[in-house]
């Protein structure tokens, strides 16, 4: 077992950093809005004041009634006096989800996009006109009371259509979430999530940077940490050492991308944020994590059993050097998660902010395989049947952050503890046994 490293060291260090206490409102736009994190933080977003700007091409995430159902021409899909025909945000007059903001004002000068591709191109489907949100997305404002000001359904490597979001909205500040997260498939299937998650956040950059936007919170993972050689982990662990898979490089990846333009350009203010693990719902049960296919992750697949929808779960292992032979991590409510990108706005614009700083975001607090899934089995009243099998490849045995820099400069720590991450995964799960279908 590795030994404890003493993660209250770092405070003696940041004694003299101080937090802001200030809440300016902004206009952010949020890449990869409609997924799990991604929509979670859009609550916290509208809440705090925000202006939120949603892009996400829906790959991994239910996408908006038009988009399922059969499309027109694809010329076909934007009102004729719409200016910005397939980016617009969609309001139709017999729009049952009449809180879209997405606008297409009047007035627009923002030139056409559609003359830049191929006409009937796959790349145009994905970023026409919408005429709904996601799900996710209304059901936020459901929660909230507020409306997002616009969704796009377009994907990250459609530069015009990224661009003309840029022109027609004054953005001071990109939270990116938009990627493909599955780390088997990634493996299987390397140049998708390298084009995807790198070329598409090099893309989002470029644009951003000739749009004179410089300030960027991005959605990275512990996975860049390996194989933790001490713990808790803190955010001088090296990064990019015995990462096993590529979606672990990607993340890896584009962060040097991220610190090297903060480096190179003094403008750029770049805020990486380390997610652990995290799980559970929104509290009301309205949104929560909607995998497609079989869950990858532990606690959505833990759900999908208790509430019938899987018959056994596959423990991976218990032979680790843990107190009980399962794997340890630190898993993270997914609203606390959501706290921490408004934490680093405000730390983002506030004086003291230079160049880019990386964040863990979890709790401190390890949890086994085992552990879960007696939580979750109070917390449902379900039997969850398990069954232990071989460990899965790439698997660590624990891992477990120090959120201590997070507490000291944003101000923020997770508050919701392991039951009310179970509660709340099970109040989603059963309410939406099919997820958001
Ligand atoms: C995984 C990814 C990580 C990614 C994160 C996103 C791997 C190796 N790592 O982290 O890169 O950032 O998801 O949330 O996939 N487990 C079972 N049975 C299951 C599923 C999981 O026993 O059906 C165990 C695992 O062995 C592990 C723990 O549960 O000990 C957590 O697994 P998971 O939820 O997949 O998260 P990570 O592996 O930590």
């Amino acid at each position: 077992m590795l030994a404890p490293h003493r993660c209250n060291t770092l405070f003696v260090y940041l004694l003299s950093i101080k937090s802001t206490g200030q809440r300016m409102n902004h206009t952010v736009l949020v890449t990869g809005g409609a997924g799990f994190v991604g929509s979670h933080t859009v609550v916290e977003l509208l809440l705090a004041g925000h202006q939120v700007v949603v892009v996400d091409n829906c790959v991994n995430s239910a996408a908006p009634p038009a988009n399922i159902a059969p499309l027109p021409s694809v010329n076909g899909g934007h009102d004729k006096d719409d200016t910005v025909p397939s980016v617009n945000g969609g309001h139709d007059k017999d729009d049952t989800v009449p809180f879209v903001n997405g606008g297409h004002d009047k007035g627009d000068t923002v030139p056409s996009v559609n003359g830049e591709h191929d006409k009937g191109s796959p790349a145009l489907l994905t970023r026409r006109g919408v005429k709904h949100l996601p799900p996710s997305l209304a059901r936020v404002h459901t929660i909230t009371g507020k409306e997002v000001t616009a969704f796009y359904t377009v994907s990250l490597l459609d530069r015009p259509a990224l661009s003309q979001i840029f022109v027609k909205h004054k953005v001071d500040v990109v939270i990116h979430f938009a990627a493909l997260k599955a780390v088997g498939e990634s493996v299987e299937m390397p140049l998708t999530y390298y084009v995807n998650n790198v070329t598409g956040t090099l893309t989002l950059l470029e644009v951003m940077s000739e749009a004179g936007v410089k300030k960027i919170v991005y959605s990275s993972s512990a996975t860049v940490y390996g194989t933790p050689q001490y713990l808790p982990t803190d955010e001088r662990h090296p990064t990019g050492q015995g990462v096993t898979n590529p979606y672990g490089h990607t993340k890896h990846f584009c962060e040097q991308i991220m610190k090297d333009l903060a480096t190179a350009d003094k403008e750029w203010q770049v805020v990486l944020l380390r997610y652990f693990n995290p799980v559970g719902a929104h509290e009301s049960g309205m949104i929560g994590e909607d995998p497609r296919g079989p869950p990858n992750n532990l606690l959505p697949y833990i759900a999908q059993v208790a509430v019938g929808k899987r018959e056994i779960l596959s423990v991976y292992g218990d032979d680790y050097d843990t107190a009980d032979g399962t794997g340890v991590r630190d898993y993270i409510h997914v609203m606390d998660l959501a706290g921490g990108h408004v934490a680093a706005l405000d730390k983002m614009f506030s004086e003291d902010f230079k160049g880019s700083v990386a964040y863990n975001l979890g709790t401190g607090r390890g949890v086994s395989v085992l552990e879960m899934v007696d939580a979750f089995t109070r917390a449902s009243n379900r039997k969850i049947p398990y069954k232990i099998v071989g460990r899965r490849e790439g698997d660590v045995a624990t891992m477990v952050a120090c959120c201590a820099l997070a507490e000291l400069q944003l101000g923020w720590r997770a508050t919701r503890d392991l039951n009310q991450m179970c509660a709340d995964a099970w109040r989603w799960q059963s309410q939406n046994p099919d997820g958001y279908v």
